[in-house]
Formats: C-alpha cells, sequence, structure tokens
C-alpha cells in the first residue's frame, strides 16, 4: 500500500469532534513498514492529539525509529501543514532530508523535507559541552 492510499484511509478514523477537522498521518519507516496515526482530540482540548504524534507512537511501539518518509492529508484548501510541534516530532526521527508529502483530499500535494519544515531544528548536537 502506499503512504498516500493508508493515511487517506485511516484518516476516516480520526476522532475530531471539536474542530471537525480530521488528519491522517503515515510514515514509512527505514525498515519499509507502514505506520498511521489520526488526530484524537479531547473535550479538554490541550488534551488532543495530532495525527503525526499518533503515527509517530505506533512506529516506536513496534521498535523502529527512523522515519524515511510521511505523508499528511487533511480535507483542507491547501496541503495540510504540520504544527510546529509536529514538526519538532518528526525532525526527532528524520533524518534533515527525509520526503513529506503534505496533502488535501481534493489531491493537491507538496513534497517538501524535514529541514523545509524546521530549519534551525534544535538537535542534541546543541546538547555538547564546552567547557
Ligand atoms: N492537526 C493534526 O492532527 N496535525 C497537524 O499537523 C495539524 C493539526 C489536528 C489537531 C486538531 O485535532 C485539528 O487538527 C485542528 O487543529
Amino acid at each position: 500500500m502506499s503512504l498516500k492510499d493508508a493515511a487517506t484511509a485511516v484518516r476516516h478514523n480520526a476522532y475530531a469532534p471539536y474542530s471537525n477537522f480530521k488528519v491522517g498521518a503515515a510514515l514509512r519507516s527505514k525498515g519499509g513498514a507502514i505506520y498511521t496515526g489520526v488526530n484524537v482530540e479531547n473535550v479538554a482540548y490541550p488534551e488532543g492529539t495530532c495525527a503525526e504524534a499518533g503515527a509517530i507512537a505506533a512506529m516506536i511501539a513496534d521498535g523502529e525509529t527512523e522515519i524515511a518518509e510521511a505523508f499528511v492529508i487533511a480535507d483542507s484548501p491547501f496541503p495540510v501543514s504540520p504544527c510546529g510541534g509536529c514538526r519538532q516530532k518528526l525532525a526527532e526521527f528524520s533524518g534533515p532530508e527525509a520526503k513529506v508529502t503534505l496533502a488535501t483530499t481534493a489531491g493537491l500535494e507538496q513534497t517538501v523535507t524535514i529541514a523545509d519544515l524546521l530549519p534551525g531544528a534544535f538537535t542534541a548536537a546543541y546538547m555538547e559541552p564546552t567547557e
């Protein structure tokens, strides 16, 4: 199955009664498996989680830690843009050149890299002591 088909299919299971904005995400790990996630909202709004976070959690639970490629889709006028927190979460498990395709259910797509989404990412390299 393609990442697009996986993200498109799983999006229908999103739990988004408050925003009515369903998001589907699919990741391919370096090992080749596909992991999917949806946004899961909560009546206590800040407790909701994004689709990307769900897909990452599924990948980590399966023992994989490297994202080769990602796909995110929503019913949006423009290809859906991962939020700031999800950019950081994706960067944790991706190289800067990993491709992320942003998509709409109407068929618009934009493919960017992790470095495009999160220039100047904070990485573990910043935590090297200098003294
Ligand atoms: N949302 C995602 O799942 N991923 C994103 O990258 C952007 C936003 C969700 C969170 C919330 O449930 C809804 O979209 C509206 O913000």
